[in-house]
């Protein structure tokens, strides 16, 4: 489905750009900006003025810049590619980012490439660095002009957007002094996945399931994503943030605002967030009195992961010995509204897990006649949808086995993006620089649901505070701690086993 969102796609001067990148030299850029921005230039027409300048503190020149970019390129290039029209397009700034003076010469440089490559004026400023500098880089940006511009600017900011609520607010603040908010692409990556893009058209342009999308039909909700990887090198951030801010504040809440939002009256950007919005402002905050109903946290100990022993998380390199940083989370949501009351949305995330995978399965109620099937294995519909590693939908139903005896047996329908003949699978990252290119800031998170998502978040960690509530521990290997399990059981539900696409 091609979705217009009120951009003129035949005006190809919008999306002539500058991408000022900063943190150019880092680990984000190398591993997908460069293969995302390749990407795009290779496999869109609309996408060929441009310029990039790299800025980073390193002293780095042109050409030692362009052999960085083509390393990082390199294994998406095909033979017979010319990348020489790509690369020469890649600058370098060498910056220090607190100092406004290095930002003078930024700006002499973006006017030079500007004039040499008529971008009109539009500028996108690309943030790939330490959170830290975020103010610091906007307020600079203002302050030295680089900002102000003839054509379109915007600001491509990377998670995590805060630490809690206020946190959240001054950042906000200080970029809003500089940026109009629908100029701000704040990233959430899992916006860019494919199956989390095509949650609105399977519920939207198949009524089949739309009617039947509430509590009267529905059980309750499963939300997984569940990673093989451990913290790796990333102790220094992931020890002070968590699964519960690493994961939950962002990609798992936008799971379930998108799987419990309303139909927007259209598939416009702002209707689209407006109704998100709403569905967020609904979930039911966590306090000290439900908080033991409602959460597990828990973190990992030693086990084994594909054959190999991988130390607990306190073992980790970098991670203080007596950590309580939770590196899984299951939760129970109540969505306070009349299409979800009383369905459980439950969410789980963890590192070194069983599996690596990313699902919503929805589970409808049992039918009615379930009882008269006797001696049979009838079991709940599910309508899976399939994020990752497979990418697709699948749908559980019961059958007659084939036989003259009554009996039934479980057969699933599905759909995979694989079996597509056309079907290149594009990053998450290339779908949503390409939507920034072009102005489309739907797949990108509006102030507003990061406010609400962080008043959730917030309203949990008060709660576990207050009560002391135990980190549990659970294997290396395993799919969690056990009293995940209880938070379903209690209410008759069990998690649903994972990457079953047939
Ligand atoms: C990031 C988190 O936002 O998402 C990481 O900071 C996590 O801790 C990653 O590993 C997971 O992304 P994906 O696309 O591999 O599911």
């Amino acid at each position: 489905m091609k979705m217009k969102r009120g951009i003129d796609m035949t005006d190809d001067s919008n999306t002539k750009a500058a991408m000022i990148l900063f943190g150019a030299t880092g680990d984000l850029a190398k591993r997908k900006l460069y293969p995302a921005l390749y990407n795009i230039y290779r496999n869109s027409q609309e996408f060929h003025d441009f310029a990039v300048i790299g800025a980073a503190r390193r002293p780095w020149d042109h050409e030692t810049y362009r052999e960085h970019v083509y390393a990082a390129i390199q294994p998406f290039v095909a033979e017979g590619d010319d990348v020489g029209d790509f690369l020469d397009r890649f600058h370098y700034y060498s910056i220090d980012v607190n100092d406004i003076q290095s930002y003078l010469g930024l700006k002499d440089m973006a006017e030079q490439l500007d004039h040499q490559y008529h971008l009109n004026g539009n500028r996108l400023f690309y943030l790939a660095m330490a959170p830290s500098f975020f103010g610091t880089v906007t307020h600079n940006l203002n302050d030295s002009s680089l900002s102000k511009t003839n054509g379109w600017k915007r600001l491509v900011i990377e998670k995590p957007f805060g630490h809690d609520l206020t946190s959240a607010q001054q950042l906000n603040q200080e970029i809003r002094h500089v940026f109009a908010e629908e100029e701000i692409y704040r990233i959430d990556h899992y916006l860019g996945k494919e199956m989390i893009q095509n949650i609105q058209v399977l519920r939207f342009a198949n009524p089949i399931f739309e009617y039947m999308w509430n509590n009267r039909y529905i059980s309750n909700v499963q939300i997984t994503t569940s990673e093989h990887v451990g913290v790796g090198e990333r102790a220094g951030y992931y020890d002070k943030t968590g699964a519960l801010m690493d994961m939950v504040q962002n990609h798992v809440l936008q799971m379930v605002a998108l799987t419990a939002m309303e139909p927007p009256s259209r598939l416009d950007t702002e209707d689209i967030r407006d109704e998100k919005v709403k569905a967020l402002r609904s979930i039911r905050p966590v306090n000290a009195d439900n908080v033991h109903d409602h959460i597990v946290r828990a973190q990992y100990t030693s086990g084994t992961i594909d054959d190999q022993v991988v130390p607990g998380y306190r073992d980790e390199d970098g991670v203080s010995h007596t950590s309580t940083t939770d590196t899984y989370i299951a939760g129970k949501l109540y969505i306070d509204n009349f299409r979800w009351s009383g369905v459980p949305f439950y969410i789980r995330t963890g590192k070194r897990l069983a599996e690596k995978s990313t699902e919503i399965v929805v589970e409808f109620k049992d039918s009615p006649m379930t009882h008269d099937f006797k001696g049979s294995d009838i079991r709940p519909n599910l309508l899976v949808i399939h994020v990752q590693p497979d990418e697709g939908i699948s749908l559980k139903l019961n059958a007659k086995k084939f036989s003259t005896s009554n009996e039934t047996m479980p057969v699933t329908m599905d759909f995979s993006s694989h079996g597509l003949d056309e079907y290149r699978a594009s990053d998450a990252y290339e779908r949503l620089l390409y939507d920034c290119i072009r102005g489309d800031s739907t797949n990108f998170t509006r102030w507003d649901e990061v406010a609400l998502s962080w008043e959730y978040v917030d309203s949990v960690i008060k709660a576990w505070n207050e009560v002391n509530l135990p980190v549990k521990e659970y294997e290396a290997g395993s799919m969690g701690p056990s009293e995940a399990d209880q938070l379903l059981a209690k209410s008759g539900h069990k998690w649903w086993p994972l990457n079953q696409m047939n």
